[in-house]
C-alpha cells in the first residue's frame, strides 16, 4: 500500500450565509484551541454546570434537563424524540417541510403512530388545521418545528399552538435548530415541552454538542415508560448518570465542543439575548429589503418571514445552480439551494449568529445583484444596495 500523501489543511474563508454553519467568533476557535482534559476531570465538570446554565439562559428556561447531546442537531432531536415517543403513541408531525419530514421518520422509527397536519411547503401551519387534527386524532405528541430551514418559514404562534396541544393533554416537541438565539423563543414561558436545537445555527459554534431542554412533564413520561428507548446512546434516562447530579461515566463528552459551545453561548450572553434577536431582525431586514429592491421575491408571506433563513424566488432567465457557483468562485460566498418540493425554485440565505452583520450582507446583495445582472436577470443591484444600506 502507498504512503498517503496529503497536505496542510487550509479551509478557504467563506462568508457562511447558507443554512449553517454559520461563520465561528474568534474567540470561540481560540477555546477549542485549547489543551484537552478529561470528561471526569473536576475542571471539566464545572465547565458542564456553566454551559447547561448558559443553555437555560438561551432556551429561557429554568428546567433542571437542559444538556448538549454529543453530535449534531439530529442527534438532540432523535434524543428528544425517541425517549418521549413509545410504542403505540400517536404523534402529529407537519407536513410542510423537510425536517418535519424527519421528525416523522424518527417518531415511526420510536415505535410511534404519526399522523400529519397539513400545510404547503413555504406556509406555516395554520392553528385551526392543528386543533382539527387534535379533534380527529386525540394525539399524544405533537411535533414542530419553529423555523423550518428548508423552506425560510417561521412559525409565529408557537404558544398558541402548544396551548391545543395541552389542551388535550399531550406533548410537544418544538424543533428550534434555526431559531435557537437568533429568533424570539420562550421555552417556559410558551410552556414548550421538549426543545431541541443544534450549535452551528444562531449560536455560532461548530457542530457537535447540540442544545435540548425538557421539562418535567416530559421527564415524567421518559422515566416511567414501559419499555426502554431503542438506542442506548441517547438513552435520556442513562444519560442523568452524567448530566444530572452523579457526573459519572456514561459516553466520553466531546470536550473540545463543549469548551467552544460554552464561549460561543459566552457571546450570546454578553450580547443579550434580546439584542441578538433584535440583531437578526434588524441586519437580515436589510437583507430583505435590498433583496425586494432589486425585484425579487420572497417566498414567505411578510408574517411567516424567517430571518435566520430567508428563501428567495430564483427569478426567472437564470438556474440557482449558476447562482451558488458563481458566488463561491468569485465572491467566496456560501448560500444554498431549495430542498424538496422547493428544489429549484428558490435560494436559501441564511442570516445567523456571526454571520448576521451588516457588512457580509451588504456583501451578499451587490455580489448577488451584479451576478444576476452579468446573467441578463432585470434586476436593480444599485437600488439592492441603497435599500441595504438604508435599512441598516
Ligand atoms: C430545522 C432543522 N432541524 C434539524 C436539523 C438537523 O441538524 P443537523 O444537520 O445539525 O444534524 C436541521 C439542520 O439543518 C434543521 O435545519
Amino acid at each position: 500500500m502507498e504512503e498517503p500523501n496529503v497536505g496542510e489543511l487550509k479551509p478557504p474563508e467563506r462568508v457562511l450565509l447558507g443554512p449553517g454553519p454559520s461563520n465561528v467568533h474568534p474567540r470561540v476557535l481560540g477555546a477549542m484551541n485549547t489543551s484537552i482534559v478529561g470528561h471526569l476531570d473536576p475542571y471539566f465538570v464545572d465547565i458542564m454546570d456553566e454551559v447547561q446554565d448558559l443553555l437555560r439562559y438561551v432556551f429561557r428556561t429554568d428546567n433542571e434537563w437542559t444538556l448538549p447531546v454529543s453530535g449534531t442537531g439530529s442527534a438532540s432531536m432523535e434524543a428528544g424524540i425517541s425517549n418521549l415517543v413509545e410504542p403505540g403513541d400517536t404523534v402529529l408531525v407537519p407536513s410542510n417541510g423537510y425536517f418535519g419530514a424527519r421528525m416523522e421518520s424518527m417518531a415511526q422509527r420510536a415505535g410511534g403512530e404519526t399522523v400529519r397536519v397539513d400545510a404547503p411547503w413555504g406556509e406555516p401551519l395554520d392553528a385551526v388545521d392543528v386543533q382539527e387534527a387534535f379533534n380527529e386524532h386525540q394525539p399524544d405528541i405533537f411535533g414542530f418545528v419553529q423555523a423550518e430551514t428548508s423552506t425560510g418559514t417561521l412559525q409565529p404562534d408557537v404558544s398558541e399552538l402548544v396551548d391545543i396541544a395541552h389542551s388535550h393533554d399531550a406533548l410537544t416537541i418544538v424543533d428550534t435548530v434555526t431559531s435557537l438565539g437568533g429568533v424570539e423563543l420562550h421555552v417556559d414561558d410558551w410552556g414548550i415541552d421538549v426543545s431541541y436545537s443544534a450549535a452551528q445555527k444562531c449560536i455560532s459554534c461548530p457542530p457537535g454538542a447540540s442544545p435540548l431542554t425538557l421539562n418535567d412533564d416530559a421527564m415524567d413520561k421518559i422515566l416511567s415508560r414501559e419499555t426502554e428507548p431503542r438506542c442506548w446512546y441517547l438513552d435520556l434516562a442513562e444519560l442523568e448518570d452524567y448530566w444530572g447530579d452523579n457526573r459519572s461515566y456514561h459516553h466520553t463528552a466531546p470536550v473540545t465542543n463543549i469548551f467552544g459551545l460554552r464561549e460561543a453561548l459566552r457571546i450570546v450572553a454578553e450580547e443579550g439575548i434580546e439584542e441578538r434577536w433584535n440583531r437578526h431582525l434588524r441586519v437580515s431586514g436589510a437583507l430583505k429589503s435590498g433583496i425586494e429592491a432589486m425585484g425579487l421575491e420572497m417566498n414567505s408571506r411578510d408574517d411567516a418571514w424567517l430571518p435566520t433563513l430567508n428563501a428567495v424566488r430564483v427569478p426567472d432567465g437564470v438556474d440557482d445552480d449558476t447562482i451558488l457557483r458563481r458566488l463561491v468562485e468569485e465572491y467566496n460566498i456560501e448560500i444554498s439551494a431549495g430542498l424538496g418540493d422547493l428544489e429549484g425554485e428558490i435560494l436559501r440565505i441564511g442570516c445567523m449568529g456571526h454571520s448576521a452583520r451588516a457588512q457580509n450582507v451588504l456583501y451578499l446583495v451587490d455580489a448577488l445583484g451584479e451576478i444576476l445582472d452579468d446573467e441578463g436577470v432585470d434586476v436593480s443591484p444599485g437600488d439592492a444596495v441603497a435599500a441595504t444600506s438604508d435599512a441598516l
